[in-house]
């Protein structure tokens, strides 16, 4: 099938008909020495510019780090930078995306924020040093696409599921959808406070989901229902408190996520998933946790 953006749910495609997709195999990470917040680009840093406890964020991300290597998977560290506070969310300057014919390519961000447009070479620059294709989405000049925190590959099915309307632009998706050589479902999302897909989304495979339903549009949700047949409700107040839906499940069993989210947990623990709770709380003040804080690499 050639790729091809998905804005309704009468456009799905016959799911059982895709390709499969692995779930990630190796992790990459950024340490946490030049993590701070010097500015606010999303409502979570708001009254949270130089609030960062530094020595705390170094343990938290350890513990992360510690989580992600008990899950099984290979973890690389990048050094941090002071000029970039956000670099640590390493999550959002690319999306991996393993070809069809095994190859490895990453399709570089364009950041929202000019604070944060610096952070993409450092990224892409690690993946070029590995012999993977890092890939510019053509035209499109100075719309935004910021890499897995709103664009993901569901494990088991060769589809990209994305989120537009804060961070990254529906304009740009039928170009990153030919990069990804997938077909892209594109989901509104309409409430600040889930600025990334990732804050409202976490897809664990082809059957199963975690949704936080007060951030997407109608057609999104019904597109969600569509496509994974266990999809699980996280609690709004745990969602924006804790950013409860930006856990992490690198396998299908295992679920990293900020501690204390006891209903998120019950939810997660409801589809199958064993619970690693992790605390995030520094990174929390900046708008992001489990999954922001990594790269997923499916090779
Ligand atoms: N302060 C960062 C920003 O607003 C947080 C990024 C969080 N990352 C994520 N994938 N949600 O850009």
């Amino acid at each position: 099938m050639d790729p091809i953006v998905i804005t309704h749910p009468s456009q799905l495609p016959s799911l059982g008909e895709l390709p499969g997709y692995p779930h990630d195999r190796a992790v990459l990470l950024v340490d946490p020495s030049g993590f701070d917040i010097k500015y606010v680009i999303n409502p979570h840093m708001e009254g949270n510019v130089g609030a960062v406890d530094h020595a705390a964020a170094r343990d938290q991300w350890l513990r992360l780090r510690d989580a992600c290597a008990d899950a099984g998977l290979e973890v690389s560290v990048l050094p941090g930078d002071a000029a970039f506070p956000d670099l640590v969310f390493v999550a959002n300057q690319g999306l991996p995306v393993l070809r069809p014919d095994g190859s490895r390519r990453v399709i570089a961000s364009r950041m929202h924020a000019t604070q944060r447009r610096g952070e993409v070479p450092i990224v892409s620059a690690w993946h070029a040093a590995r012999g993977v294709d890092v890939a510019h989405i053509p035209g499109f000049e100075g719309l935004p696409f910021e890499g897995t925190g709103d664009a993901t590959f569901v494990p088991g099915r060769r589809i990209l599921v994305a989120g537009y309307g804060f961070r990254t632009d529906p304009a740009l998706l039928g170009a990153a959808a030919a990069l990804a050589e997938a077909p892209t479902v594109a989901l509104r999302l309409v409430d600040p406070r889930f600025y990334h897909l990732d804050t409202c989304l976490q897809v664990i495979d082809a059957e199963r989901a975690l949704y936080v339903p007060e951030a997407f549009d109608e057609d999104a949700r019904v597109m969600l229902a569509a496509l994974f047949p266990r999809l699980s409700e996280v609690p709004l107040a745990e969602a924006v408190d804790l950013l409860s839906c930006n856990g992490w499940s690198p396998d299908g069993r295992t679920f990293i996520v900020q501690a204390g989210a006891h209903a998120t947990n019950a939810a997660a623990r409801a589809l199958g998933l064993t619970v690693i709770e992790v605390p995030t709380g520094e990174f929390l003040k900046s708008g992001g946790s489990v999954y922001c804080l990594k790269l997923g690499l499916p090779w």
